[in-house]
This record gives C-alpha cells, sequence and structure tokens, in this order.
C-alpha cells in the first residue's frame, strides 16, 4: 500500500468530518518515519488530536519533532504570512511594524482567501526546503480540514492565478498550483467510513478533485470497517436458560454482523463510484485510541471483511 505512495512528497489526507483523517494521518507519518524518511506531519488548522496521539502538549510554532524522524507542524494562514514577510523584509523592526498593525490585521481579516492561499504556500515552502544541501523533508503528510473546507484551500491558488494580473501573486500562485497538480511530487488520499453519508460525500469529493482540481489521487483508505465473518440472521437466538454471558456474546455477534453487512454494501457502492486503489483499516477496539493503535492500523491494513456467507454482496 505505501508502494502506491512512494516517492511523493506531499500527501494530502482528505475526507468528511471524524471519519479518521488525523488518525490515518498520524499512521501514515509514523509508517514513513519508521521506514526511515525524514518526515512532516502538517495539520492544517490547530487539532489537539494529533497532539494527543503523539504526546505532544503542543504543535503550535514550527515543527516540533514527535518521534525519531517525525516532526509536526501546525499550518495556519496568518502565522505562514508572517513568516512570508519576514522573508521579504529582512529587516526585523518594519517586519514587527507591519504585522502589528492594525491595517495588516484588518487587511489578514478581509483579504478574501488570503489564508487559504498562504496555508497551502507554506506547504508548498515546506516541499522546496533545503538544509545543508538536501530537502528538509522526503515526505509531508498534511491532515487537512473536513471536505468542503479543504477544497476551499485547494482550489485557491488556481484561483488567485487566474484572479491576479502578472507579477508576484500571479507567479507564486502559479507555483504551488504545479505542486497540487504534480502526479509525480503530490497525492490526495481521500479517507472514509464505509457508511451512507460519508461514501455520498467521499464521491463528490472524488468528482471534485478529479474534474475541478486535476490534482493526483493516491490511495482511498476506508476506516473503521467491520470485518465479521457472519450475516446477523446466521448468529443463532439466545438459547433457553442460557447465562448473561452468551446472551450479551450474541447480542454484541449480532450488532458486528450488522455492521459488517452495512460495510459490505457502502464497500461496494465505493468500488463503482471511486475507482481508486483502496486499504481497509479495520475497525480496532480500544478504550483510548494512541500511538500503539496507530501503529497497529497500518499492520492490519489491507485485511479483507470476510465474504458475505449467503453471497448476497461480494467481498472487497
Ligand atoms: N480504525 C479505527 N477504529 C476505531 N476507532 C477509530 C479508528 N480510526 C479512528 N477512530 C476513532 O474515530 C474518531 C475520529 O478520528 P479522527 O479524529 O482521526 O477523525 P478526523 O476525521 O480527523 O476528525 P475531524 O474531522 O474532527 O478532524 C477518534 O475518536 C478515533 O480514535
Ligand atoms: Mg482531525
Amino acid at each position: 500500500m505505501l508502494r502506491a505512495l512512494a516517492g511523493r512528497r506531499v500527501i494530502f489526507v482528505v475526507g468528511k468530518g471524524g471519519v479518521g483523517k488525523s488518525t490515518v494521518a498520524t499512521a501514515l507519518a509514523v509508517a514513513f518515519a519508521e521506514a526511515g524518511k525524514r518526515v512532516l506531519l502538517g495539520q492544517m488548522e490547530s487539532n489537539r488530536r494529533l497532539a494527543g496521539f503523539l504526546d505532544l502538549a503542543d504543535a503550535g510554532g514550527g515543527p516540533v519533532e514527535a518521534l525519531p524522524n517525525l516532526s509536526v507542524l501546525t499550518i495556519d494562514g496568518e502565522s505562514a504570512l508572517s513568516e512570508y514577510l519576514g522573508l521579504v523584509l529582512p529587516v526585523r523592526r518594519v517586519q514587527k511594524m507591519v504585522v502589528e498593525s492594525k491595517l495588516y490585521h484588518h487587511f489578514v481579516a478581509a483579504a478574501p482567501g488570503l489564508k487559504e492561499l498562504m496555508t497551502v504556500g507554506k506547504i508548498w515552502y515546506e516541499e522546496q526546503l533545503v538544509v545543508q544541501g538536501r530537502r528538509k523533508w522526503d515526505a509531508i503528510v498534511v491532515d487537512a480540514p473536513a471536505t468542503g473546507h479543504v477544497l476551499q484551500y485547494l482550489r485557491m491558488p488556481g484561483a488567485a492565478a487566474e484572479a491576479f494580473g502578472p507579477g508576484l501573486v500571479r507567479r507564486e500562485a502559479q507555483r504551488v498550483m504545479e505542486l497540487l497538480v504534480d502526479p509525480v511530487r503530490t497525492a490526495v488520499c481521500p479517507v472514509t467510513t464505509a457508511e451512507e453519508m460519508p461514501v455520498s460525500e467521499t464521491t463528490e469529493m472524488y468528482q471534485q478533485l478529479r474534474e475541478r482540481l486535476r490534482m493526483p489521487l493516491g490511495v482511498l483508505f476506508v476506516n473503521r470497517v467491520h470485518m465479521a465473518p457472519l450475516t446477523p440472521d446466521a448468529v443463532p437466538a439466545v438459547p433457553e436458560g442460557a447465562s448473561a454471558l452468551v446472551a450479551d456474546a450474541l447480542r454484541c455477534a449480532r450488532e458486528e454482523a450488522g455492521w459488517a453487512a452495512i460495510n459490505r454494501r457502502y464497500l461496494e457502492r465505493l468500488r463503482e463510484a471511486v475507482p481508486m486503489p483502496t486499504v481497509l483499516l479495520p475497525f480496532l477496539f480500544a478504550e483510548e485510541f494512541g500511538l500503539a493503535e496507530v501503529r497497529a492500523l497500518m499492520k492490519n491494513a489491507g485485511r479483507q471483511p470476510a465474504p458475505d456467507p449467503t453471497g448476497a454482496s461480494a467481498p472487497c
């Protein structure tokens, strides 16, 4: 599975709210780092979940090293813009004056799309960064915000390149856009669960990414898949006189088989609507989801849910 992403330096992990984007982005970043790559895990908009997985007090400011080979950075447009001003206004006093001025704050708040443009621009900047003659990062994994919002970000460089006349902004926006549509360097990896709403949203997003944004696609992650090898009907009724434990176990088995049947149905729908290399990630029963679970997730990646014993729906 990671082979499908080999060589891609910028991987956007996208999807509906709550499907597991931060979990998958962290799992990918950890897997890359453990394979010896120097990895930046960038979170667009701050998200305490990443910090929680990686035991960080705070991922704000500059990149924070969370594990060997793995640094975490919160990428937000406003700090990216002041960092950029630092590059173009080398006199610190002038830079400070601009950044602290009221006018600047009004401008940042009011300029449509500026923060989005600067956020994606910062990812481009990190991708280009060379330290002591070699690229600083082999891979940048981006934990993106939920669907509608991330599309706004990804559209912005193209919109700015069209809206501005020849000059600095257009040139910068075009360079960022070139990165976004480059199938050698970039991959977008949607995450979904095999349920009704996430599957419809993923289908729409897939079309937007392909047709409007023309972005290169990587791997589709289907998360929290229930793998039970039974249909709910195959779970026997609670026998008379059964202990409470047996009754509970049968009830859980029926529930689990029910989820597995739902997942099978929507996996089939996904396969038709989103023809991408697909990796299934099992539902992991864990009280607290931490680094150990995140690692286990990738180890178990690709396990298939058992075929429907009635043959009603084909296995994925
Ligand atoms: N494979 C899995 N098995 C069980 N629970 C999971 C699995 N993957 C993620 N979770 C749980 O699902 C919840 C949502 O995960 P996560 O925070 O990664 O989603 P998200 O898409 O980043 O959400 P948001 O849109 O709010 O940023 C978390 O509580 C996480 O622990
Ligand atoms: Mg998240």
